[in-house]
């Protein structure tokens, strides 16, 4: 899977809490995805996935958004300690801060988030619940470039799973985390392979604009 011609894609993850996302992407780097984790970031200091990262042997850092009286002060922090590693690609692997629109420009077209619904279903919070709330048949989880509006940016790529009549919000929150983990690494794999841009408002994979996400 790796070119040695090519130079491996730079990632910097952030996250906020478990960090499964990112081991996953992990355990995706060591198997051959042509990347390397640069930083594993978290705005919590208490996030969990910090000493998993550490025990992975991933360098951590935390920039904690509570020492930042402004939103704004806060993404500047986070954006030196990023730029610090020089990423080709900036992961949000449940970062759970609202970003302003300074730092969302800075990274426009090099920055992937993974949410937990089939977008443009349920952008926000308690995807989970409201989509068995609904009588949802079905529910997952979407990868997506991020932008200005929230879970809004250009599709790339997502996964579904059937939501079972028994389900609450935990169990099916567990049947689409284990599909999170095949998905967020795919789509960071076409970004690292350059099959993967952001062009013009627009996911482009092979050249091909994509008018609905990818379903894996
Ligand atoms: C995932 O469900 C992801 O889709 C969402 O936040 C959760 C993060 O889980 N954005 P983890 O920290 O990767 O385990």
């Amino acid at each position: 899977m790796s070119d040695e011609s090519v130079p491996p894609c730079r990632l910097v993850v952030l996250i906020s809490g478990r960090g499964s996302n990112m081991l996953a992407l992990a355990d995706a780097c060591e198997a051959g995805l042509p990347a390397t984790i640069e930083a594993v970031i978290s705005n919590e200091p208490d996030a969990a996935g910090i000493p998993v990262a550490t025990q992975r042997g991933l360098r951590t850092e935390v920039v904690p958004h509570r020492d930042y009286a402004e939103r704004a002060d806060f993404d500047a922090a986070l954006a030196e300690r990023i730029d610090h590693y020089a990423p080709d690609l900036v992961v949000m692997a449940g970062f759970m801060r609202i970003v302003t629109s300074g730092f969302i420009a800075r990274y426009l077209g090099r920055m992937l988030n993974i949410h937990p619904s089939l977008l443009p279903a349920y952008p926000g919070l308690h995807t989970h619940a409201k989509a068995i709330a609904d009588g949802r048949k079905r529910h997952g989880a979407t990868v997506h470039f991020v932008t200005d509006t929230l879970d809004g940016g250009p599709l790339v790529a997502n996964v579904s799973v059937e939501v079972k009549p028994d389900d609450d919000a935990d169990t099916l929150a567990a049947r689409v985390l284990t599909r999170e983990h095949e998905l967020f690494p795919q789509a960071i794999g076409w970004y690292a392979t350059g099959r993967l841009s952001m062009q013009a408002g627009l996911a482009v994979l092979d050249n091909k604009p994509l008018d609905s996400p990818i379903a894996l």
